[in-house]
């Protein structure tokens, strides 16, 4: 058994499941290069026969990702492990991930299959699958709530026909972590294959312990591939979360033993930047990348840390990429320093016409905003590669007047598919008549499901402000997200950005339908 244990994400797979979470093929892209910088073993970048989108954006993705394994998911059947296939062609290192449920219930209500039919399905998936890659992972779907014995029937008969990771999903998040750990090592000690492949754990976070029962998985059961999501993210209450689960190997590894190829430096850039494109804000008090993972305002622990760090820290907030309200740049910096600026944080811009579109804005924010902070540097960013997706709507400006006693008036002008249109609105407050004014044209009929309002630097009222808005429409939920020093152009822009997602309407099979 190695010491290395091997970090698989599903942020852009799992974690783009949960409702709201979509994301373009050009924000996977961007994240999933993050992903790269984090140095992650395996990015699981989609589900490829889920729908044309699906497809491209894992085939973009394994066209440039080179230090990462890239990984499709497939159903157990020929047809989406040969689109698994041709998506991940281009790719430097690649994995198929093919799964079929195990558990009684699901074999027997969903799949509607006998124990003996879907053995044989596994079975036949994943010779399929060998023939076209060289690493398979295979996931038994529910296989916590599996049978043991039939379980390790299917585990040795996909073994034997090569698969090279074997995962054990509490795809229910269902477990107790010293009853998972224990199920992981039973099932081990029944295969008599089970060396020839790395055991995997998949944990969902319904219990809150999907970190903790990935550990025990680790520690108890011997696996040494965890999969997990920046930030958690992940259907219903999540996925076990990468950066927890890899600051508690490393933190302790007096305990685990084990190696992890992961660059911490680039854990708070990656959670941000998850968190900016999916408009799923983080907890202040989230361990590791919260607001106030590392702030200490007790009279008491500032003393002690002031004294001695490890008083009340057991990690260095550097060590996981926060740089603290750094001032970094003014209206009279340059280009070159801005480049510089984006190099240190690890912010990666595909091309000089986005650096030049980024300096742009950076330049605009400078004129309105005094001090500019590396949170502001990443939003920008964040701003102008979204500027550069070919959105339907789009915002170019806005006036609005309001004034106590009286009802604000908007007048909003924005692109719609490339024509300049001017609309205009009052409404209970500068944001409502905004948004009506855009409705006014789009005439989208979106249920608004969540309205979000974050600084995105703290402890001043000069920040800029990060909007999100998530729609819902004919059972589709979208998310949006805009920033700009004035809140209500900020939900502007958020607001077209989720009409825009709206009107691109991706359609999709579930992962585990
Ligand atoms: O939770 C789960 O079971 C999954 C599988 C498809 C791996 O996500
Ligand atoms: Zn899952």
């Amino acid at each position: 058994m190695t010491d290395k244990l091997i970090i698989f994400d599903t942020t852009l797979r799992d974690g783009e499941q949960s409702p709201g979470a979509s994301m373009t093929r050009e924000e996977k892209v961007r994240i999933a290069r993050q992903l790269e910088r984090l140095r992650v073993d395996v990015i699981e970048a989609g589900f490829a026969a889920a729908s044309n989108g699906d497809f491209e954006a894992v085939r973009a993705i394994a066209g440039q990702i080179k230090e990462s394994t890239v990984c499709s998911l497939a159903r157990a059947n020929d047809r989406d492990i040969s689109r698994a296939a041709e998506a991940l062609a281009g790719a430097a290192r690649s994995r198929i991930h093919t799964f079929i449920a195990t558990s009684p219930l699901h074999m027997e209500k969903k799949l509607r299959m006998s124990p003996e039919e879907v053995l044989e399905q596994a079975r036949l998936s994943v010779r399929f699958a060998r023939n076209l890659c060289g690493d398979i992972e295979f996931s038994a779907e529910d296989g916590y709530r599996s049978e043991l014995d039939f379980l390790a029937r299917v585990v040795e008969a996909v073994i034997a026909e090569g698969a090279t990771t074997i995962n054990i999903p509490d795809t229910v998040g269902y477990a107790i972590p010293e009853l998972y750990g224990n199920f992981i090592r039973q099932l081990r000690e029944k295969v008599p294959n089970s060396d020839k492949a790395i055991w995997s754990v998949h944990c969902h976070n319904d219990l809150g312990m999907a970190v903790a029962n990935s550990l025990a998985g680790v520690k108890i059961g011997g696996a040494r591939q965890v999969e997990c999501t920046i930030n958690g993210l992940g259907e219903r209450a999540g996925n076990c979360s990468l950066e927890e689960v890899v600051m508690a190997v490393k933190t302790r590894r007096d305990y685990f033993g084990l190696d992890v190829g992961i660059d911490t430096s680039q854990i708070v850039p990656a959670s941000r930047l998850v968190s900016q494109t999916t408009g799923f804000v983080v907890q202040p008090n989230k361990a590791v990348v919260g607001a106030n993972a590392f702030a200490h305002a007790s009279g008491i622990h500032q003393d002690g840390v002031l004294k001695a760090r490890d008083t009340y820290e057991i990690m260095r907030a550097e060590d996981v990429g926060w740089a603290a309200n750094k001032l970094v740049l003014g209206k009279l910096s340059g280009r070159n320093a801005f480049k510089q600026r984006l190099q240190e944080l690890g912010v990666d811009v595909a091309s000089e016409a986005d650096l030049n579109a980024a300096f742009a804005r950076f330049k605009d924010l400078a004129d309105r905003k005094s001090e500019i902070f590396d949170e502001d540097i990443i939003a920008l960013v964040g701003d102008s590669a979204r500027a550069a997706e070919p959105d339907h709507y789009r915002f170019v400006s806005l006036s609005q007047h309001s004034e106590t006693g009286e009802r604000p008036q908007a007048r909003v002008v924005l692109m719609v598919g490339g024509e300049e249109v001017v609309v205009e609105s009052d409404g209970n407050g500068p944001v409502d008549a905004t948004l009506k004014a855009i409705e006014s044209k789009v005439q989208s009929g979106a249920e608004m499901v969540l309205y979000s309002v974050n600084a995105i630097t703290s402890g001043s009222t000069e920040s800029q402000g990060e909007v999100t808005f998530r729609l819902q429409l004919g059972g589709r939920i979208v998310n949006g997200v805009g920033s700009d020093p004035d809140i209500v152009v900020a939900s502007a822009k958020a607001y077209l950005s989720a009409l825009s997602k709206l009107h691109a309407g991706v359609e999709r099979v579930p992962a585990q339908g």
